[in-house]
């Protein structure tokens, strides 16, 4: 028996030698139980990644391809959007089988070995879980609908119309803004806070509930290391249908957003599901306030780790930002949580504009300069940063002119919309152009050879043409790039938790152009200088006198004393002793 436990201690012993040995990987550091606080995520949209058979739609053996290229980027976990079998009225967004892979992007044994390949690298993987609406093609729907007994009815909402027409909901994708839709077979009315082919489950129903637990323990069971809920917010209602009195299109949110049961439905979720694995998990939208955030993710109330707020993206884009309403938004968020919680930062995602074209200067002289400086920021703040692909070869907008070039339900409907409004369509198309969702789904760009290197075949959305300048071949060679310096920057973040939990501080807070800040620790601090112009500036900074150039986005940095005369775009983190 002790012989037994001595060469179980001394096997374990060598496993863990064995594992010290391997190459150093992008994750090394990360090693709390709170690893999601230390984690830098890479946000993966499946479909413009990599294609691998030419069907020009990416897949995951395409993300096997470039399991290297991830690591060596220094994040540590990676968000996919959904990947199960859909329909793809939105991308995804709309599941018809929740323990299965969608043929576009391959097969469970793909999905199992991209999990293993990931994990052998030290990079996490979180999955996109859609539950506030399934698709209208998965059984349960099918079923749901099909008889007004049917054990499956209650997995939706219903409105039966001899009640006469339900109470107006708002729907953000529908081209008449109608979330609800008549259904003959059953003469009755299906709530859809989406698309009409998105119908949204009775979370008040204890059935569907446990279903979507075994769903989620099916894939903790997997071994995959979070989950991010997609429009969760949204999923306890009310089901006797009020009359939202003074609803509109606009205000949504404070009708849709953390209704009674919610809570209960997290807290089952967590003792269930999260509590039994080693799972992080973010919520998608942080509620209407502040209290809601903290209710949703403190961690004495156990039910979920990370808020995704969108105070920053809300941020008014079309035609431009003021910066100092971005520090006040980024710097109240920062102190709501300086206690308790957690936040994610993010500029950018498959709903948004890409970052450098919304934030930065995208025109040639300024768009290397100003990617940088972004990801200088989203990788010095307190909070988990996402990355969104592209971004760290600085990928900008794409520039589509006629409706018919977008792929995107919300743009397509929307159109479809302004049309019936009666609004003023060449200046929808402009704003569109700027906004739009398509513009932060263009295939990922490898190379400047055909198709970007995504695909041999014709990509499911058009490859920005720019890809002959900007993409990752031509970045990989230059150490001045865009790329090496996010890679430079992940490690900076990496090896100093200064980065990760120090305390955050705003200076300069009226300053037009230059956002500065400081993160101090016990023993270390660091100022973060980043002028968000394309101009030169000059400010009095007696922060930075002596302290320690640790990452610079120019070669130089012109100081004199505390006074500091930065170029466009320069982003500059300091240490102080
Ligand atoms: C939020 C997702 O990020 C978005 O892409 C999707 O369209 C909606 N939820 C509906 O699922
Ligand atoms: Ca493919």
């Amino acid at each position: 028996m002790n012989r037994l436990f001595l060469f179980l201690c001394l096997f374990l012993l060598l496993l863990g030698c064995a594992r010290n040995t391997e190459p150093s990987t992008a994750a090394t550091e990360v090693a709390s139980d709170d690893w999601w606080k230390e984690a830098i995520v890479y946000q993966i949209y499946p479909r413009s990644f990599q294609d691998t058979n030419g069907d020009g739609i990416g897949d995951l053996n395409g993300i096997i391809e470039r399991l290297d290229y991830i690591r060596d980027l220094g994040v540590t976990a990676v968000w996919l959007n959904p990947i199960y079998s859909s329909p793809n009225d939105d991308n995804g967004y709309e599941i018809s089988d929740y323990r299965n892979i969608m043929a576009d992007f391959g097969t469970m044994a793909d999905f199992d070995r991209m999990l293993a390949g990931l994990h052998e690298r030290d990079i996490k993987l979180i999955m996109d879980v859609v539950v506030n609406h399934s698709s209208d093609e998965h059984e349960w729907f099918v079923q749901s609908r099909s008889s007004r007994d049917n054990p499956y009815r209650d997995y939706y909402h219903w409105w039966p119309a001899e009640r006469g027409k339900p109470p107006y909901r708002y729907s953000l994708f529908d081209a008449e803004g109608n979330a609800w839709k008549y259904d003959s077979i059953t003469n009755a009315y299906y709530l859809h806070y989406f698309s009409q082919k998105q119908p949204d489950l009775n979370w008040s129903n204890p059935a569907l509930r446990q279903e979507v637990y075994d769903i989620m323990t099916f894939w903790a069971d997997k071994g995959v290391d979070g989950f991010r809920l997609d429009a969760f917010q949204f999923s306890a209602k009310d089901t006797t249908y009020p009359v939202f009195e003074g609803l509109t299109e606009t205000n949504f949110v404070d009708y849709y957003a953390m209704q009674p049961g919610l809570h209960d439905y997290l807290r089952e979720m967590n003792e269930r599901v999260f509590s039994k694995y080693d799972v992080m998990s973010v919520a998608e939208g942080a509620g209407r306030n502040f209290q809601d955030a903290h209710d949703l993710v403190d961690a004495d109330r156990r039910e979920l780790d990370m808020a995704y707020a969108f105070d920053g993206v809300d941020i008014p884009k079309y035609g431009g930002y003021e910066l100092r309403t971005m520090k006040e938004v980024f710097s109240r968020w920062d102190r709501e949580f300086a206690e308790d919680g957690w936040l994610s930062i993010f500029l950018s995602n498959h709903d948004q504009a890409r970052m450098v074209s919304r934030w930065g200067d995208d025109r040639p002289e300024y768009r290397a300069p100003s990617s940088k400086l972004l990801n200088t920021f989203l990788l010095s703040m307190r909070g988990t940063p996402y990355c969104y692909y592209g971004d760290e070869i600085g990928m900008t907008n794409i520039d589509f002119d006629e409706i018919d070039d977008y792929r995107d339900i919300a743009a397509r409907n929307g159109y479809r919309k302004a049309q019936a409004q009666g609004k003023d369509i060449a200046r929808f198309l402009e704003e569109l152009n700027f906004s739009s969702r398509d513009n932060g789904r263009t295939p990922m760009q490898w190379t400047d050879g055909p198709q970007a290197g995504f695909t041999t075949g014709t990509p499911w959305l058009p490859v920005n043409e720019n890809h002959a300048q900007i993409n990752v071949a031509a970045q990989e060679k230059d150490p001045r790039s865009i790329l090496q310096h996010f890679r430079a920057l992940t490690k900076l973040r990496r090896e100093n938790p200064v980065l990760v939990y120090g305390s955050y501080d705003l200076l300069l807070s009226d300053h037009e152009q230059v956002y500065a800040y400081t993160r101090t620790g016990d023993n270390d601090r660091m100022l973060i200088v980043l002028n968000f112009s394309s101009e030169s500036v000059t400010v009095d900074l007696p922060e930075a006198e002596d302290a320690a150039v640790v990452i610079n986005n120019y070669p130089t940095f012109d100081r004199q004393g505390g006074e500091l005369r930065l170029a466009p775009w320069q982003a500059v983190i300091l240490r102080r002793g």
